[in-house]
């Protein structure tokens, strides 16, 4: 049975207070979890202040990035083990802002997967394709290209630390979502191409988050199809209301 995983990625918003305080509104809200995985994943200088007030909430904290090294002359960069130090639990790689904003390539995010791992991270790898990319017949190119990037060189017991978002780009952050029955049958891609990287046990067992314009009001008939194991929230994470409405129907 696959649980049930949303993620809140809050992106460049929400100052330390402003984290703590949602935080504690949220666990407020949703007591002691009964609703599958959830996550919240500030920006780096808010993740001191969250750390403080996420411990005993069930509530998992991510960070959007990491290094590819562990430490050294990396000038502007945060390492696995200042993470770990915090108390991170989880870290988003190879979203499509950090692809195309910041040049980062599957190689890389290839490396940040097995340093992640090797510190015990959980791993939220991203893929996804353009508007461009859609258009000209290339999702599943594009989608398996990412996949086997950055999945190259690990085990499959490390599967189990791993999540899959599929994120359009299109779709991201625009108000428009794909189609459940699009989201869907790319999930079920996704599941195909896992597969065939390594196992049909993988492939029934790995969670897969759809991100792009989630919100309470279409998270429902997205996650109740076959391939959606849950949510990752950009936009919609931001309010405690519009989070906890999508975590609230994860419950179901
Ligand atoms: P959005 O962002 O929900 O604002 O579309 C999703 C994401 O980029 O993870």
């Amino acid at each position: 049975m696959r649980k049930t995983f949303i993620a809140g990625n809050w992106k460049m918003n929400m100052l330390p207070s402003e984290a703590a305080a949602f935080i504690g509104d949220l666990a407020a809200k949703t007591g002691d979890f009964k609703y599958g995985k959830v996550m919240v994943a500030p920006p780096f200088t808010s993740l001191p202040a969250a750390a403080a007030v996420i411990k005993g909430t069930g509530i998992l904290l991510g960070a959007q990035n990491m290094s590819d090294e562990e430490s050294g002359a990396h000038t502007g960069e945060v390492s696995p083990l200042m993470l770990k130090d915090l108390g991170v639990d989880a870290v988003i790689l190879g979203h499509s802002e950090r692809r195309l904003i910041y040049g980062e390539n599957d190689a890389f995010i290839n490396r940040k997967v097995k340093l992640a791992l090797k510190h015990g991270f959980e791993v939220i790898l991203c893929v996804g394709e353009t508007l461009e990319e859609r258009e000209s017949g290339k999702v599943e190119t594009v989608v398996e290209e990412q996949l086997a990037g950055g999945l190259s060189g690990i085990a499959e017991e490390s599967l189990a630390s791993i999540t899959i978002a599929y994120e359009p780009v299109w779709a991201i952050g625009t108000g428009k979502t794909a189609t459940p029955e699009d989201a869907d049958s790319v999930h079920a891609f996704i599941r195909k191409i896992i597969e065939k990287l390594f196992s049909s046990s993988a492939a029934a067992e790995i969670v897969i988050q759809y991100g792009g314009s989630v919100k309470p009001e279409n998270s429902a008939e997205l996650m109740a199809k076959e391939n959606i194991d849950g949510a990752l929230v950009g936009g919609a994470s931001l309010k405690v209301d519009s989070f906890y409405g999508i975590i609230n129907f994860a419950k179901a």
